[in-house]
């Protein structure tokens, strides 16, 4: 499967969401309403209760199954829609594609057809390749919902909403807010996804700051400043996002320094973070490389929410289950 065969599908936007606007696959954050983006972010705050608490649970998904079919590595996405799952009373089937027929032959239709003969409800979906959720969405029958878990470099809607949910938390109003984005915007689903939530918002101000070889394509996030020059890129901010150089998806690393040059020149460090806002908050999607994006004593610091980040990512993933088996019920 090459990295472009699935791109020309119809608007992604437009196939998530039902007759009634109701949200039925969760694909891309671009063009995704502001109200229904915040109802989200709302929806995801009434699950969260005190660390050292028991986690919110509801039974709203009983009797539902959902599928994780995660076809490149992840922690933190898999485990938390796992137990977001579980928390809401599903059954909740983690397929291990490393065992799975997939490795026969077996085509991701084919795998798709079988779960949906099993009565799966959800299939939460990860693949290396563009357009793979939206073709799995124009194929599946209707009743089934498909939640983008990332798509290549393309989108990561999930983790988009948990970052800006935890801005939010922090900070209040996008308006007023410079948000920075340091590291590999080029090949980062995240930053995408954080783009296309943090516009929609209205978010005062994003800039993105890497070496060229790591910027953004020029039309791939309109409205934002990009930046090769750290120090100039921090100087204000209110948020910084640190991302890691995500080598999987690189085939040509010239252009591309070194480690220690790395560090030195695009390494969230306390020393660098003088520029910023006093209250600044720095951010991390993981996996971290310590040492390369971002050094331990700001990791662990505290300026850093990017535990909290994790935390917020079982209770939006809660919340998009929700949303989507409630349009099932509308269906
Ligand atoms: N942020 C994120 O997607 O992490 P995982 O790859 O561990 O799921």
């Amino acid at each position: 499967m090459n990295a472009t065969a699935f791109k020309d599908l119809d608007d992604e936007a437009a196939l998530q969401l039902d007759a009634n606007g109701n949200l039925r696959h969760l694909l891309t954050l671009k063009g995704l309403q502001k109200s229904l983006l915040t109802d989200i972010l709302d929806d995801a705050e009434a699950y969260l209760t005190q660390m050292g608490s028991l986690p919110a649970r509801s039974q709203s998904l009983r009797g539902r199954t959902i599928a994780n079919l995660f076809f490149e590595p992840s922690t933190r996405t898999r485990a938390s829609f796992d137990l977001a799952g579980k928390r809401l009373g599903a059954d909740v089937l983690n397929l291990d594609v490393n065992t799975s027929s997939r490795k026969k032959g077996e085509s991701i239709l084919d795998t798709i057809y079988t779960l949906e003969a099993m009565q799966v409800d959800v299939m939460v979906v990860r693949d290396a390749s563009i357009g793979v959720p939206a073709y799995i969405v124009s194929n599946v029958l209707d009743h089934v919902s498909i939640l983008n878990a990332g798509e290549a470099e393309v989108s990561h809607p999930t983790q988009g909403l948990l970052d800006v949910l935890t801005i939010r938390q922090h900070k209040k109003k996008f308006e007023d807010l410079i948000v920075t984005i340091v590291g590999d915007i080029r090949h980062s689903r995240v930053a995408t996804s954080a783009a296309h939530a943090l516009a929609t918002l209205g978010v005062g101000e994003l800039r993105t700051v890497s070496p060229a070889a790591l910027a953004p394509d020029p039309n791939a996030l309109p409205g934002v400043v990009v930046m090769d020059d750290l120090d100039k890129g921090v100087e204000g901010a209110d948020v910084v996002m640190a991302l890691r150089i995500q080598r999987e998806r690189i085939d040509d690393l010239d252009g591309i320094p070194g480690v220690d040059e790395y560090f030195a020149n695009y390494g969230i460090s306390r020393q660098r973070l003088k520029k910023a806002a006093r209250d600044v908050i720095v951010m991390h999607p993981g996996p971290m490389n310590r040492g390369i994006e971002i050094e331990s004593e700001v990791a662990d610091g505290p300026m850093s929410v990017i535990t909290r980040q994790v935390t917020n990512g079982v209770a939006i993933r809660m919340a998009v289950l929700d949303r989507v088996t409630q349009s099932m019920v509308a269906r």
